[in-house]
This record gives C-alpha cells, sequence and structure tokens, in this order.
C-alpha cells in the first residue's frame, strides 16, 4: 500500500488536472450582450444552477428554458455518451464556472470539452440542428500513408455517423485497422434533442469537412452547435463506459424486434439471452399499452357525455414569443401550388382519388409531375380568413418539421380553391389498422407487432413533445386520434392535421383550456 502512494497522488493529479480542464473551443460572440443584473441574468443563473446536475442524473443529456419571454434562457448541457455521471457533472460544473470568465455578460454561447458540452441562448434552440458555427482542432502529427489513411478514415467516420443518427443515444464509437500496427479510433455525437434525420445531416457536413480542416492528420475534432466528431490514433472513449450507457440500467431497453435498429453493444446484448429480454420486453411494452387503452376509455367515455358546442374548434395555438420576420414571406412563393398544377395532379380531384373525408373537408391523392406523391386537403368554405392571413400561416405551419408530423408542403388559394398539399404517406392511418378487426380483416391486425406498437407510441409522444415545447409555434392538437396518425412505409408514426386551428382562426388570445374540444 504505502510503497503504491506516489503513484497514487500522481494518478490523483492527473485526475484533478483532467477534471479542471479547459475548453478546447468556446464560442460567445459580444454583439449581444446582456444588461447585467438584469432579468435575463437572473433567468441564466437559474439555468445553469440546474443543468449540470439534470443531465448528469439523466444519461447525461438535459435541456432546459427558464423565465419568460422576452428574457427567457435556453440552455442545453451533454456529456460524451461513455462518461461516468460523476465526470460528467465535475465537467458541467466546470462548464458553468467557465461561463462567467470565458464569455462574461453574453446572451448566447457554446462551451466545448473533452467529456461535456454546453450551450446557452436567448433564443430556443431546441430540435433543429444547427451548424451556423464550426470548430476544430487537429492532431499535430501527419498520417503516415495519407491516402490509405484518408480512405479509411472516410470509410469509418461515415458509418459511425450513420449508426449515431440512427441510435437511440445518437452516438457511436467505432475502430478501424488502417494498417496491422495503427488502428483510428473514431466518435459521432449529436446533441439529444434531434431528430434522426437532422442528427445524420450534421455529422455528414462534419464529416465532408474533415478535408479541409484537419486534412491528412493522424487526428481531429470538428464540432458544430448540434453535434461533434472526433478521432485519434489512440482510444479517448472508455469502452467500459460505453458498455455501460449502451446497455441501460436506467432507461428501458429497446424493443429489439428489428436487430438492425440500435447500433452498439446494446444489441448484441440483447441476442445473448434473447427470452429474458423477450419477457422483459413484452412487459415493458404491455403495460403503458394498458394505461393507454384505459385513459382511452376514460376520455372516450367522458366525451360520449358532453356535447361539443363547437366543431371546428379543434386546436389550441398559443402565440409564441418569437415573432417572424421579414424573411419568411420570401420563402412562401415557394410554397404555392398553381390550382392546375394541381387538378392535373389529382385527376381534377376525381373520387377514385380521393382518399377519405376529413373534419376540414376531402382528401385526395396526387402526383406530380415530378413523380412526387402529394395528398391534398380541399378546404371546405368554412375558414374565415383572407387570403393573404391563410397564407401567412400556411408559411408557419409549413416551418414546423418534424420526422413525427406530416409534412405540409404548401397551400394553393385560387378560385374559391383553398388547398393544402401535404406528403403523401402509403400506410394509411393508424386506426385503418387498429380496428381492422372491425372489417373482419385479421391479416392487417397482424400487421403490427408489439414492438412497432412501442415505437409508434414512442413516435406520437416526440412528435407532441416538439408541437408542445421545442417548436417556434406552440401548438396544443386538441384532437389527437388513431386516424390522425398517419404511418410511413417504415411504421413510423406521423402526426397530422396539427396546425389546423391556425388556418382556420381559432381565437388563441384566451388561455382557457378548461374545456374539451376535439372529437
Ligand atoms: C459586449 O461586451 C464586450 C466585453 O464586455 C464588449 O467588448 C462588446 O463591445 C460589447 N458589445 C456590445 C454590442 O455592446
Ligand atoms: C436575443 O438577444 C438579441 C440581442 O440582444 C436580440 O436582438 C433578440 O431579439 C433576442 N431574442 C429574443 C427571442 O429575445
Ligand atoms: C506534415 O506534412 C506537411 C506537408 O505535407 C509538412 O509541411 C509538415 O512539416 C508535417 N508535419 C509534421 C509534424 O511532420
Ligand atoms: C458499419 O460497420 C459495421 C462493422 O464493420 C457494419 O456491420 C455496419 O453494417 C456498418 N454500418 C453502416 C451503416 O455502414
Ligand atoms: C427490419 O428492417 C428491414 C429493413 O429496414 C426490413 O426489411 C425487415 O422486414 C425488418 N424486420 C422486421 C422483423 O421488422
Amino acid at each position: 500500500m504505502r510503497s503504491l502512494s506516489p503513484l497514487y497522488y500522481l494518478l490523483l493529479l492527473i485526475d484533478a488536472a483532467m477534471a479542471a480542464a479547459d475548453p478546447w473551443s468556446t464560442d460567445c460572440p459580444s454583439d449581444a450582450n446582456y444588461t447585467r443584473g438584469g432579468v435575463f441574468q437572473a433567468n441564466l443563473d437559474a439555468l445553469l444552477s440546474v443543468l449540470p446536475a439534470s443531465a448528469s442524473a439523466a444519461s447525461g443529456f438535459a435541456k432546459k428554458a427558464t423565465g419568460v419571454a422576452p428574457d427567457e434562457a435556453y440552455g442545453l448541457a451533454q456529456c460524451r455518451a461513455d462518461v461516468s455521471a460523476s465526470d460528467c457533472r465535475t465537467c458541467l460544473d466546470a462548464s458553468v464556472r467557465d461561463v462567467a470568465t470565458k464569455c462574461p455578460g453574453q446572451k448566447r454561447s457554446v462551451l466545448f470539452y473533452d467529456d461535456c458540452f454546453l450551450r446557452y441562448s436567448n433564443v430556443s434552440f431546441f430540435g433543429a440542428a444547427d451548424t451556423s458555427w464550426q470548430a476544430h482542432l487537429c492532431n499535430r502529427d501527419n498520417a503516415t500513408q495519407p491516402e490509405l489513411f484518408k480512405t479509411q478514415l472516410g470509410a469509418l467516420m461515415s458509418n459511425l455517423s450513420s449508426r449515431a443518427a440512427s441510435s437511440l443515444r445518437l452516438f457511436a464509437v467505432g475502430t478501424a485497422d488502417f494498417t496491422p500496427f495503427a488502428r483510428i479510433y473514431g466518435m459521432s455525437q449529436c446533441t439529444g434533442d434531434l431528430a434522426s434525420d437532422d442528427c445524420n445531416f450534421c455529422l455528414t457536413l462534419a464529416v465532408s469537412s474533415i478535408p479541409t480542416t484537419c486534412d491528412e492528420k493522424q487526428g481531429g475534432r470538428v464540432a458544430y452547435q448540434s453535434c461533434s466528431i472526433r478521432y485519434e490514433p489512440y482510444a479517448f472513449y472508455s469502452a467500459q463506459g460505453i458498455e455501460a450507457a449502451m446497455s441501460p440500467p436506467a432507461s428501458p431497453p429497446p424493443p429489439a424486434l428489428n436487430g438492425s435498429d440500435h447500433s452498439g453493444p446494446a444489441g448484441r446484448a440483447g441476442n445473448d439471452d434473447a427470452n429474458d429480454a423477450t419477457a422483459k420486453i413484452a412487459l415493458f411494452v404491455s403495460i403503458p399499452v394498458a394505461v393507454v387503452l384505459l385513459v382511452l376509455l376514460t376520455v372516450a367515455l367522458y366525451l360520449c357525455k358532453r356535447k361539443n358546442k363547437k366543431p371546428h374548434e379543434h386546436v389550441r395555438i398559443s402565440n409564441s414569443a418569437d415573432s417572424e420576420d421579414g424573411t419568411d414571406m420570401k420563402s412562401s412563393e415557394s410554397l404555392l401550388y398553381d390550382l392546375s398544377t394541381l387538378r392535373a395532379a389529382t385527376d381534377n380531384f376525381s373520387e377514385e382519388n380521393k382518399l377519405g373525408e376529413g373534419g376540414f373537408g376531402p382528401v385526395y391523392k396526387g402526383t406530380l409531375q415530378d413523380g412526387q406523391d402529394i395528398a391534398v386537403k380541399r378546404l371546405s368554405q368554412t375558414s374565415q380568413q383572407g387570403q393573404v392571413e391563410l397564407k401567412n400561416e400556411v408559411v408557419l405551419v409549413a416551418k414546423l418539421q418534424h420526422k413525427n408530423l406530416v409534412r405540409l408542403l404548401g397551400c394553393c388559394i385560387q378560385e374559391e380553391e383553398k388547398l393544402l398539399v401535404y406528403e403523401y404517406l402509403c400506410n394509411k392511418s393508424l386506426d385503418k389498422i387498429l380496428f381492422a378487426c372491425v372489417r373482419a380483416d385479421p391479416a392487417r391486425r397482424q400487421e403490427l407487432t408489439w414492438g412497432q406498437r412501442y415505437r409508434i407510441i414512442q413516435g406520437i409522444g416526440r412528435g407532441l413533445l416538439y408541437l408542445h415545447e421545442d417548436s417556434r409555434l406552440t401548438i396544443i392538437h386538441r384532437d389527437l386520434k388513431a386516424s390522425n396518425i398517419l404511418l410511413d412505409p417504415d411504421m413510423n408514426p406521423k402526426i397530422s392535421d396539427f396546425g389546423l386551428a391556425k388556418l382556420f382562426s381559432v381565437d388563441a388570445s384566451a388561455g382557457n383550456t378548461s374545456h374539451i374540444a376535439g372529437t
């Protein structure tokens, strides 16, 4: 014991030095200073005092907003997925201290550390891939055999990026043996608020910038506000940490029905004792499903007892603090479809192309000249809005983009026609599949496995969270039902009809949510 103590102290010293590591990059633009002692500072202080603890307690990721507009502060803290909860806390605590010295008085900042990342702003940035700012740091040493190295590195990093984007924690690590003696260790990670496609977009950009940032160097890192990549000739991450992070005791195991779904050791662990895992998954899936059914039943019973007085008040919108700027109208032109185009696409709104009848009018399937399939909602003449207002609202709603929302592509307002153009989803709505038994079509009902059901529930939750908290307009759907959930070819759920109250000028100035609307 005694003979070991010098080494022990040395380790402690190294540990302390690592813990107090400086950020490897920061971005605190001095064009937006806050007033000392003002409301924003109070909100920011409150935010920064809770972020490290919440992130380290919740698998290394937290985002929060404090205060009210215009002084609201938005913050996001994240640790590399393999970093332990205590190291995560140490790193983030240091980052909060560094904010005061490195970014004093700034309304928005980004700080990158080896182990963690902190970002805050007076403007909401949640759920959007932001690549407006880039940082990089390269090893001094050149790679031997640069051509071979570049090929191997490119393949490794693209692989890691697509694996990270499709993984639960938006994180992946891996290695490539580029010679028998040299190995490349790589990592890709996105901030936990991103959707898979946005993550993929950000990481792809980062990987493609390696030749212009750290060309032919043995190691390097590239980071944007929303994602980062790193590669080194040595293991800079902890293999045990990754195993702990990817086989989570705290968070539920993913329904590993499709082996290719989630990368990392979790998939492998699942195969080892499949029976045990299956039992757990079954339990895990059936309990929430039972709860959801119970809630739906209760709501249905309640609704049956009540008469809905305002049939068109389907959705409640509350005005977001984020007022729109002039650039929005410019983009509106590209959202406008010509009536003749849509007539041609839908075969003049023929009965064969009719997909169904929604609350606001019939929906038609159409195919544009370039082969793109669309769904066209033909609004009945109930909208009280003028053309300009309707156009403005379409611009706003078209900006809401999330993989669990049906995309509004644009609109057409011509000759008394008001048409909304949506992306077309071939698998129809959830109710058609769920309630197939009613139409004596058990084969269709069998299509949904428990794993898919679980993923559909999770996807609907993600879409709602985006509408409620992360989108520019804060939207409460108020008419969520199985027929408003559409399924894409991969059975991913997409919420539809979420912006209609905005389009139908439902009074949104009152905060009264005590009466039930919808179907
Ligand atoms: C913000 O503060 C920094 C340093 O405190 C100063 O250099 C900068 O000019 C200020 N910016 C504005 C827009 O006032
Ligand atoms: C954020 O701060 C900048 C600079 O002071 C200001 O121009 C902008 O309006 C603020 N944004 C919000 C949403 O408060
Ligand atoms: C790396 O290569 C560049 C040019 O290929 C050379 O100028 C530089 O000195 C090399 N650096 C090291 C550390 O060997
Ligand atoms: C990434 O590499 C692994 C191991 O080489 C391979 O199994 C996997 O299919 C690759 N994934 C992608 C998306 O290229
Ligand atoms: C798994 O995914 C692949 C491609 O994404 C698909 O072809 C296959 O049918 C899926 N398997 C199951 C069991 O869902």
